[in-house]
């Protein structure tokens, strides 16, 4: 079974590879990754090596190349991962977000069709739904209404993807995940950028109020969820995924302040982000009936897990903040 895995250097993607080739050793996976910024193979230190395992630095949009996987491997699947994924750069510049997430998928799509795949999984996010208010949940058929560049763009390419079954019957199937936590995520994104600047005594830059609210997902409960629709899921179907974690922003930065044993004074609320979604909540029961998954992971513990892997890899984000990041940071929040 060969599948070409794309951006299996971010923190989802190589969580999924070093998780699936740890289960088994059936498959061979192609990753192929740009290295972005976000992208970093020290992540996949566990996978290197494998004899089913090839890494292909290049990007997504580029269709020579991606043809040439194809043709090379024999591509018969695709788990596609790849994207710019931070909401906070796609409203700083939003161009790199529609080549990348939009054109890379249509040109992953179009190879897919060339070559007759036999499934298709794109990687989409509970961002398409857009924001909830108190109360509610998102099911597989609220409407898709995005706000940022970045969902706007992940909304696109989801669409497109469902384009592609209607129109030419590409076997797809589409998961929409809620908020990730876990090893392995780039510190920009709220929890990891919060134990970082805790461990750093750095103010906590809390957007608003601080009370706009994500349902979070511990990595691996998403990847074997990933994992599950790939091997089941009905073609031409959307699942999504989240496991009723809500928590409002102030409280997980509490959290970590608590467990990191950091005073309150470190919260600095600062300026809302532009068009900052109120409310994501997910309704999994389509994904929990039909295929018989659910959440393994319990927050609290997963939590500490969490924070306990960024104290033990020091060296792992000392590396990633002392360079390009470092640029964004400043950009982002100023010299704080
Ligand atoms: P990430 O930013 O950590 O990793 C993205 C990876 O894609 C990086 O390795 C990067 O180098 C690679 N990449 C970027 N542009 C590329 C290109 N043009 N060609 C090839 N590779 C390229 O992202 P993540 O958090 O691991 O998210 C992975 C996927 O899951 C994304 O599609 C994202 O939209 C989706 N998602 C993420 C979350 C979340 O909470 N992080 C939730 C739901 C869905
Ligand atoms: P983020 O991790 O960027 O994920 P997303 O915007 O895709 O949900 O942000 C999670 C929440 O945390 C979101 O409501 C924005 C907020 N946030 C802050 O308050 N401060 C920060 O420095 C960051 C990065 C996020």
């Amino acid at each position: 079974m060969n599948i070409l895995v794309t951006g299996g250097a971010g923190f989802i993607g190589s969580n999924f590879i070093n998780y699936i080739l740890s289960e088994r050793d059936d498959v061979f996976i192609v990753n192929l990754d740009k290295l972005t910024y976000a992208g970093n193979l020290e992540n996949l230190k566990p996978s290197e090596g494998k004899k089913n395992y090839q890494f292909v630095r290049g990007d997504i949009t580029n269709n020579e190349l991606v043809d040439y996987l194809f043709k090379k491997y024999s591509i018969k699947y695709v788990i596609n991962f790849a994207a710019e994924s931070h909401v906070d750069r796609s409203i700083l510049g939003s161009e790199i977000f529609y080549r990348t997430n939009v054109i890379g998928t249509n040109v992953l799509l179009e190879a897919s069709r060339r070559y007759n795949i036999e499934k298709f999984l794109q990687v989409s996010t509970d961002e398409v739904y857009g924001s909830l208010g108190a109360t509610g949940l998102f099911t597989e058929q609220t409407p898709i209404t995005t706000n940022s560049p970045y969902s706007s763009s992940k909304a696109a390419a989801d669409l497109m993807v469902q384009a592609f079954h209607h129109t030419y019957g590409l076997p797809v199937v589409i998961t929409r995940c809620s908020n990730n936590y876990g090893p392995l995520q780039f510190p920009e994104k709220l929890i990891p950028l919060m134990i970082l600047n805790c461990l750093k005594d750095k103010k906590l830059p809390v957007y608003g109020d601080g009370m706009n609210v994500r349902d979070w997902i511990y990595v691996i409960d998403h990847n074997k969820a990933v994992n599950l629709v790939f091997e089941k899921g009905r073609i031409g179907e959307v699942y999504n995924i989240g496991a009723s974690r809500e928590m409002a922003n102030i409280q997980i930065v509490k959290l970590i302040l608590n467990k990191l044993g950091k005073t309150e004074e470190l919260i600095e609320y600062v300026k809302d982000r532009p068009g900052h979604d109120r409310r994501y909540a997910i309704d999994s029961t389509k994904i929990q009936t039909e295929l018989g998954w659910k959440p393994s992971f319990e927050f609290e513990q997963a939590m500490e897990y969490t924070i306990d892997w960024y104290l033990a890899n020091k060296t792992w984000w000392e590396r990633i903040i002392s360079g390009e990041y470092q640029k964004y940071y400043e950009v982002q929040y100023g010299n704080r």
